[in-house]
């Protein structure tokens, strides 16, 4: 296993089926009456938060707990960063300390990336602008799983704002080592440039036409549907008309939920949080049997915990729990 899980790239396939494995077993830590385990006992982690978040940030601090590391929450706002303090003093502050891991949010792509090079703690990327969420796809690929089985030849629709998805851009990476088939949805003006040769050396395909995709006409049926958040809070210009004709062109609108349940009673809705309701997913389909979205925060702590253990633990995965 790497010192630092920076990008979803960082894990091969071996690496990836041996976190889900693990995670299987936190899982059963996350069920017991008494969820205390002292695999971490010792280590300290520090959760730095300078974007906001409930999953994540929440999920790693429990994650920590349950494992009987001491964990602690800083936040931009409330720490020396809101006084100008810059992201290198702040993170060789805290490295000083001699604490074991860094969870860190940030707002700039590469953030992590640049903190690893700082400090001797293990570096995770809890998300880093619009660049990757390596966690997340690690949850998502244990829900689905559970919820479809094997994702080998799976097709795995994943729909909406991907300019500025760090969700999208780790799943296409965690999904294909999974044997999964993924095509990416998106209006042009929510496609990220260049996604073309991107989209070649990582196996997957891009599409504008959403019904087409649902209805099997590009990559065949899917298997399950990942509605992403449309970021509004990073646009600075117009990305679409109106948020109606959004919903209506991109959403998972009721009728399109019925479509695609009576062409495959079986598929799963996804979404990573927090939801637009009513904007790219319907109330009916968030809240709907198909739907794993509660399932993916679930996953969240067991990924979490399984993450922490291969980076921290200096354990093989057959000792986890
Ligand atoms: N999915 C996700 O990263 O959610 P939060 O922003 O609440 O952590």
């Amino acid at each position: 296993m790497t010192r630092h899980l920076l990008s979803s790239a960082d894990l091969d396939r071996h690496q990836v089926e041996e976190i889900l494995t693990t995670a299987a077993s936190m899982h059963d830590v996350q069920r017991r009456d008494v969820k205390k385990i002292p695999t971490l006992r010792g280590r300290t982690i520090i959760n730095l938060f300078f974007e906001d978040s409930t999953r994540t940030r929440s999920s790693f601090e429990i994650a920590g707990k349950w494992m009987s590391a001491d964990t602690i929450n800083i936040t931009g706002t409330g720490s020396s960063a809101s006084k100008g303090e810059s992201l290198r003093d702040t993170v060789r502050t805290i490295d000083a300390m001699g604490v074991d891991a860094l969870v860190i949010r940030h707002r700039a792509s590469g953030a992590c990336h640049q903190v690893a090079q700082w400090v001797d703690a293990s570096v995770i990327n809890a998300g880093d602008g619009t660049h990757e969420h390596p966690t997340q796809a690690l949850l998502d690929a244990y829900t689905l799983r559970n919820r479809i089985g094997d994702l080998d030849g799976k097709h795995v629709a994943i729909v909406g704002d991907l300019t500025h998805s760090r969700v999208f851009r780790s799943n296409v990476i965690t999904l294909g080592r999974l044997g999964a088939r993924v095509t990416v949805v998106a209006p042009p003006t929510l496609m990220p440039s260049g996604i073309g040769s991107w989209a070649k050396t990582d196996g997957f395909s891009t599409s504008y036409d959403l019904d087409d995709v649902l209805e099997g006409a590009v990559g065949g049926g899917v298997d399950a549907v990942m509605m992403l958040r449309v970021q509004r809070e990073r646009m600075s210009g117009g990305y679409f008309p109106t948020a109606r004709e959004y919903t209506v062109g991109y959403g998972l609108t009721r009728a399109r939920l019925e479509r695609v349940v009576e062409a495959n009673p079986d598929i799963a809705i996804l979404h990573p949080g927090p939801m637009n309701r009513g904007l790219e997913i319907a109330a009916d389909a968030a809240d709907s049997a198909q739907s794993v979205v509660l399932d993916q925060v679930s996953a969240g702590v067991a990924v979490r915990m399984a993450v922490l253990y291969h980076l921290l633990s200096g354990l093989s995965g057959e000792d986890a729990a």
